[in-house]
């Protein structure tokens, strides 16, 4: 997983809690990076988990609560950090439309073994679409997360719901916008 992710999620918790919390966090979760990350870098995805894990713990949040709002913190971040992967998006079903095939794509220029997900747009109106979402990591709360900050970010009103497939690692969203 890249370093901005982990990154990120520490920022996160600097931020919305404190230094002092971020430290215990990393020191609790025995990693073996000892949290030094770097946004270039590359991890395993395991210490994200055993991260969520002290997390769960210490908030009594459940991992879908946690994985969201980290994915509505990262999406800020993201946005900042590499906002010309955005431009010329004007709404969020738009940009979800492309995210396979153009937003995670100049990711992947950026950082070449970048581990992403898989997103199939099943269906699309002007206003609603089914996407699919395929990723062994199986983060579809923090895919969550990401789509709700994504809409707040261009303004959309979005109404979502999920469903876990019969297909392993795979989840369906019905998107609305208003
Ligand atoms: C609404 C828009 C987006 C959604 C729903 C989305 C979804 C996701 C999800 C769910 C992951 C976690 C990996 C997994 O599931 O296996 C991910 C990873 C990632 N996404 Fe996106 N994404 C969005 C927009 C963006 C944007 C705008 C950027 C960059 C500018 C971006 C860059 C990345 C990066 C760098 C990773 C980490 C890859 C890795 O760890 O190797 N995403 N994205």
């Amino acid at each position: 997983m890249l370093g901005i992710v982990f990154t990120s999620l520490i920022e996160m918790l600097e931020e919305k809690v404190s230094p002092e919390f971020a430290d215990e966090v990393i020191t609790e979760a025995g990693l073996e990076s000892q949290g030094a990350y770097t946004a270039v870098g590359r991890y395993p995805y395991d210490e994200l988990v055993k991260i969520l894990t002290v997390l769960e713990q210490k908030t009594g949040k459940t991992q879908e609560e946690l994985q969201h709002d980290f994915g509505y913190y990262l999406f800020g971040r993201l946005a900042q950090s590499h906002g010309q992967v955005m431009a010329g998006r004007e709404c969020l079903l738009d940009a979800l439309e492309v995210l396979d095939d153009d937003i995670h794509v100049q990711v992947k220029k950026l950082y070449p073994d970048a581990d992403l997900p898989q997103f199939t747009v099943l269906s699309r109106t002007e206003k609603a679409m089914r996407l699919r979402y395929f990723s062994s990591r199986d983060l579809y709360a923090l895919a969550e997360g990401l789509m709700d900050a994504a809409a707040d970010h261009f303004g959309d009103a979005l109404k979502r719901e999920t469903f876990k497939t019969s297909t392993p690692h795979t989840y369906e969203f019905s998107l609305s916008v208003s």
